[in-house]
């Protein structure tokens, strides 16, 4: 069977609802469009989208339903308006939440007779489409399985499990990695700032600097899935002194230390347990653990 030829639904014509609806159209799928404000629907109808005057008409038309609404409580609302039309649909749904979000929609689709994965979104709108696009799904294997021909052109998908949550909990693990990265940065570009240096003078040596260094993310994270701290390397100890320094001499350039000490907080904790000799990874201890 020629699989283009199945129908698919975008929900939302936001900036990504928009970018997956063209891009559908664009590989030749045929593509129902909803909008809560119609007037999102009208480029997409020119270029040969069928625009739906309802959620539930445009859920009925698609055996594969993208979601891509703002926030989880926009999905909540619209899906609730179109509950009877879900039955046997494919539900995907791209809008950001986090993991609970993910299940309890996973649940609200199989009381309502539909199949639920969760997608997280690696991408920008001008991306969708392109090899820099990737995208992590989770929940029903088989929806991922069946619909790989359509979900493949909106970017690289990677299905990373069963339970529904999981693409979210990857997600905001890695923005939460992202912005700790941002946040020295910004760090960073105040305290060369201060000094009269061009953020754009110390970038190409932060970014070389980093380069070099998360290679090491590899090496750590066996350390945090095997509990072993033990190092001859960059210990507890060693990071305390080094963090107190950047911290004095930061507040010395009148830049406050506000994104480096809840660092220096979990690391003083563990040192004062007795684990300065451990590795810096047994931080991951205090986060989790409190202790
Ligand atoms: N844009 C990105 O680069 C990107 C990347 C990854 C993930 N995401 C996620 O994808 C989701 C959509 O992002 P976006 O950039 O497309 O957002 P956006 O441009 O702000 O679009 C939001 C969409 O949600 C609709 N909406 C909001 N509240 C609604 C409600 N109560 N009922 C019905 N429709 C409602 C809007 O409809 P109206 O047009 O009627 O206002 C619009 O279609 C977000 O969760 C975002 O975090 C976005």
């Amino acid at each position: 069977m020629d699989t283009t030829q199945r129908p698919v639904t975008v929900i939302g014509l936001g900036n990504l609802g928009r970018a997956l609806a063209e891009t559908l159209l664009r590989n030749g799928h045929p593509t129902t469009v909803w909008n809560r404000s119609p007037a999102r629907a009208e480029p997409l109808a020119a270029g040969g989208a069928t625009v739906a005057a309802t959620a539930a008409e445009a859920i009925a038309a698609g055996e594969l339903v993208l979601v891509a609404l703002l926030d989880p409580p926009a999905v909540r609302e619209v899906l609730a308006g179109a509950a009877q039309a879900v039955r046997g649909r494919a539900l995907v749904n791209l809008t950001s939440g986090g993991p609970e979000h993910a299940r309890e929609l996973a649940g609200w689709a199989a009381r309502h007779g539909a199949q639920y994965l969760h997608a997280a979104v690696y991408a920008v709108p001008q991306t969708i489409g392109t090899a820099q696009s990737s995208i992590n799904y989770s929940g029903s294997a088989a929806v991922h399985e069946r619909w790989r021909d359509q979900l493949a052109v909106l970017g690289r998908g990677t299905f990373v499990g069963a339970d529904a949550g999981r693409a979210s909990v990857h997600d905001v693990a890695i923005l939460a990695g992202m912005y700790g990265m941002l946040g020295g940065f910004l760090h960073a570009a105040a305290m060369a700032k201060a000094e009269g240096i061009s953020a754009a003078e110390l970038t190409p040596m932060l970014v070389s600097w980093l380069g070099d260094a998360f290679p090491a993310l590899s090496t750590f994270a066996e350390e945090i899935d095997r509990a072993d701290y033990t190092t001859d390397e960059s210990n507890l100890a060693i990071n305390q002194a080094g963090l107190a320094t950047i911290i004095h001499a930061s507040r010395s350039l009148g830049v406050p230390a506000d994104t480096l000490v809840p660092l220096k907080e979990l690391i003083d904790k563990q040192v004062a347990a007795g684990h300065g000799a451990a590795s810096l990874t047994r931080v991951v201890e205090s986060l989790r653990k409190g202790t």
